[in-house]
C-alpha cells in the first residue's frame, strides 16, 4: 500500500506538503497541488481519514517529550514550552523517554490516541521512527535540542559544535596539550556534534586527536564515573577533560574525588550545560551553558505558528547559540601534572 512518502518521492516535494495539500492547510502554489494531486492518483494513495477527521478538532493541548526529565536542561525547556503555550491558551502534557527509542515510540501512539495537536519532541536518536509515526497521522511536530538524520522538520537546538570548540579552545589556551571528551551515544547528534567541535580545536591547534581519549558513553552519571575511571588509568594521563554534559560531569567530579585528584589543580574540567541559576550559590564549573529556556520557547512558538496562524512554508531549523562561562574548574596544567605529558614536557622544556 503506498505511503505519503512513496507520494511525496514521486511529487517531488516534501511530506510535509503532501499533508497540507490532504488537509488543504496552508498556501500550495497550483501546479504543486495538482502534481501532488496527480502522484495521489497514480499510486492510489489512501490518506489516513480518520486521523484527518480527527485532526480538524482540535484539543488545544500540545506534548513535550523529553528523554531525561530528571535533568535541569530539559525542565528549563519544559518551563519555556508552558510560557508560551499557555500564553495562547494551550495545555502541555510532559513525557520522559529515559534516553529509549522504544520508550519514545510507545509514547508517540498514545499521544496520538489522545489526539495532542502537536509533539515537541527531543528524539532518543537520530532515527526518524518517530517522525514517520507523527507524519502517517499528519500530526504536526517540533524537534528539540537533538537533530533527526534527513529529516525535513521543524527543529530548535544548540549549536553544540561551536559550543564544544569554544571549550576545548579554552582549555589549549590555558595550556593543556592532552584533553578527553566523555559524551553521549553516537546515535545522538549532541554528542557527534560535541566531538566535532572537540577535533576542530585540537586540529586547530595542530593536536592530534588521540582515539582513546574520545570516549562515547550515556548521558548519565553512571557513565559519567566509569568514563573518568578509563581515563584516569591513560598513560599519559590527560590533564583537562571536556564532559559532554552536566549528567556526564557529575560523575565524573565523584571518581576525581575518589581517586583524590583535585580540581583543577590535579586535572581541569569543562562541561557542555550550566545548571539553572540560583541552583548553586557559588557556581564553580566552566561551562557552555545553553539557552534552555529559548530553546523550549522558541519551539512552543514555532508549533503554535503552525497551528493557529498562516503555517510557514518549508521546515525551518532554529540554531541558537550557546555560552562559554569560565569560572574555577579549569586552570593552566600544573608543571609536575604537565611533566606527565611527553608534549607538555617538550613545550615546558623548550617554551619557544
Ligand atoms: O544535558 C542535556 C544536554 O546533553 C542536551 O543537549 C542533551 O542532548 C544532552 O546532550
Amino acid at each position: 500500500m503506498s505511503t505519503l512518502n512513496d507520494v511525496a518521492r514521486l511529487a517531488g516535494v516534501s511530506t510535509m506538503t503532501v499533508s497540507r495539500v490532504i488537509n488543504d492547510s496552508g498556501y500550495i502554489s497550483p501546479e504543486t497541488r495538482a502534481r501532488v494531486n496527480r502522484a495521489i492518483a497514480e499510486l492510489g494513495y489512501m490518506p489516513n481519514v480518520l486521523a484527518r477527521q480527527l485532526r480538524s478538532k482540535r484539543t488545544k493541548t500540545l506534548a513535550l517529550v523529553v528523554t531525561d526529565i530528571a535533568n535541569p536542561f530539559f525542565t528549563t525547556i519544559a518551563r519555556g514550552v508552558e510560557d508560551a503555550a499557555r500564553a495562547r491558551g494551550y495545555a502541555v502534557m510532559f513525557c520522559n523517554t529515559d534516553e529509549s527509542e522504544a520508550e519514545e515510540i510507545e509514547y508517540v501512539r498514545v499521544l496520538i490516541q489522545r489526539r495532542v495537536d502537536g509533539v515537541l519532541l527531543v528524539p532518543a536518536t537520530d532515527s526518524s521512527g518517530s517522525l514517520q509515526l507523527l507524519r502517517e497521522h499528519a500530526l504536526p511536530v517540533v524537534v528539540l535540542d537533538r537533530h533527526v538524520r534527513s529529516a525535513l522538520v521543524d527543529e530548535v537546538l544548540t549549536d553544540s559544535e561551536t559550543g564544544a570548540y569554544l571549550a576545548v579552545r579554552h582549555l589549549i589556551d590555558l595550556g593543556h596539550r592532552s584533553i578527553a571528551i566523555l559524551t553521549g551515544p553516537a546515535t545522538v547528534s549532541t554528542a557527534v556534534d560535541r566531538v566535532a567541535g572537540y577535533r576542530r580545536a585540537l586540529a586547530e591547534a595542530g593536536l592530534g586527536a588521540e582515539s582513546e581519549q574520545i570516549l562515547f558513553g550515556e548521558f548519565n552519571e553512571a557513565s559519567g564515573y566509569e568514563m573518568t575511571r578509563r581515563v584516569l588509568t591513560a598513560q599519559p594521563r590527560p590533564t583537562a577533560i571536556f564532559a559532554g554534559n552536566n549528567f556526564i560531569a557529575f560523575g565524573a567530579i565523584q571518581a576525581l574525588r575518589q581517586a583524590g585528584v583535585a580540581i583543577p589543580d590535579g586535572i581541569s574540567i569543562v562541561v557542555f550545560d550550566d545548571l539553572p541559576q540560583g541552583w548553586v550559590l557559588d557556581p564553580f564549573l566552566t561551562v557552555v551553558s545553553q539557552p534552555a529556556y529559548e530553546i523550549g520557547k522558541q519551539a512552543a512558538e514555532l508549533m503554535l505558528e503552525r497551528l493557529t496562524g498562516d503555517p510557514p512554508g518549508e521546515p525551518r531549523t532554529i540554531v541558537l547559540a550557546s555560552e562559554l562561562i569560565v569560572r574555577r574548574s579549569t586552570a593552566p596544567p600544573r608543571r609536575e601534572v604537565a611533566a606527565t605529558v611527553p608534549s607538555l614536557r617538550a613545550h615546558m622544556e623548550n617554551p619557544a
